[in-house]
């Protein structure tokens, strides 16, 4: 009797050393441990042993019934702990994952808003390189080499001909050259210059605006500019042309809204003018169209330009350029 015993716990011990998984492991427990376990079968038939031997035998069933029962919950425990890997059920009680929604740019946002009220207007939408050939970006504009214009947009060269474009006005030759007049083109894009600080990034956005037809004139500028910055802003959006000048259109305005955080009062965005300069335009100098190839005694167009942060900025309230490309979520979330 006293050999069974032994058999069964050694058997027991080697069967729970190959059991890989909590199931197996109860399973053994009960095919020793249960009512009509081995272990316990052996207990029961103490009764019919000679009288001498119970004891010895009881002692020994019972410390085998201890060391299998601590053996098996020992086991069970390490496995709960250490989940195996082949373990590959599904806990269902997991809050799940929140998938977090990606949303436009607020950028992204003003461009298509921008975009939307040309394309009313007639304007189609095209888009130019952004690494761009000295000749579009200043020698077909009117700004031929050593001209001090050239200094005013602080360059980066890639190669002696080779540049990033420092405004979107290369898109009017480019286009000009590819299409025959009449044109109404809009093309925005991302633009470069050696600049940074509050109200400068090394790269922005800017929107390029050209019309070329038989009759055009700068009333029709001054009607195409106001009707789209009422849209952008709002209706009581006053507006002011003042004389400038670019290389590439003669002549030259800078247009100017009333300062849409003091409403013309005068504020720290507006340094106390009540005014705040948003867009660059001009009746398009003859030079540009004979560089195109177009009878300047037949054309006459229109261009203007406008830096997308900025119009943002004054939309949105933000007081710092930089804020658009740190990519904070806390920021992007709110537009
Ligand atoms: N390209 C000019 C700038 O970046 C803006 C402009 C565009 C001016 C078209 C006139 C006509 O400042």
């Amino acid at each position: 009797m006293d050999k069974n015993i032994e058999q069964i716990k050694k058997e027991a011990l080697k069967e729970l050393k190959a059991a890989s998984d909590p199931e197996s492991i109860k399973t053994l427990s009960v095919r020793y441990l249960g009512r009509k376990g081995l272990v316990t079968q052996f207990l029961r038939s103490i009764s019919s042993l000679p009288q001498e031997k119970r004891a010895d035998a009881g002692k020994k069933a019972n410390e085998v019934k201890k060391l299998l029962d601590t053996a098996f919950k020992k086991a069970l425990k390490a496995l709960e702990a250490t989940p195996a890997e082949s373990d590959d059920r599904i806990d269902v009680s997991l809050p799940g994952r929140v998938v977090k929604r990606g949303s436009l740019h607020p950028i992204t946002q003003i461009t298509q808003e921008i975009c939307d009220i040309f394309s009313r207007l007639g304007f189609d939408i095209a888009e130019g390189p952004e690494v761009e050939t000295d000749y579009y970006n200043f020698e077909a504009l009117n700004i031929p080499k050593n001209h001090p214009a050239r200094d005013m947009q602080d360059t980066f060269y890639i190669s002696k001909n080779i540049v990033l474009r420092t405004h979107t006005s290369p898109t009017q030759p480019r286009i000009m050259e590819k299409r025959k007049p009449p044109l109404r083109v809009i093309a925005p894009g991302k633009v470069y210059r050696c600049d940074s600080d509050l109200t400068h990034t090394p790269m922005f956005q800017q929107v390029e605006g050209f019309l070329v037809d038989k009759e055009s004139s700068f009333g029709d500028l001054k009607g195409i500019l106001a009707t789209f910055i009422h849209k952008i802003f709002d209706d009581q959006t006053k507006l002011r042309f003042r004389p400038s000048f670019f290389p590439f259109t003669e002549p030259s305005a800078e247009i100017d809204i009333g300062c849409v955080m003091c409403r013309g009062k005068g504020c720290r965005v507006c340094s106390q003018t009540g005014w705040l300069e948003i867009i660059g335009a001009g009746m398009v100098h003859p030079a540009l169209f004979e560089n195109v190839g177009y009878d300047t005694r037949l054309y006459t167009g229109f261009a203007f330009g406008m830096g997308i942060e900025r119009i943002a900025m004054l939309k949105y309230g933000i007081d710092d350029i930089r804020k658009f490309y740190e990519n904070d979520l806390r920021f992007l979330k709110q537009f």
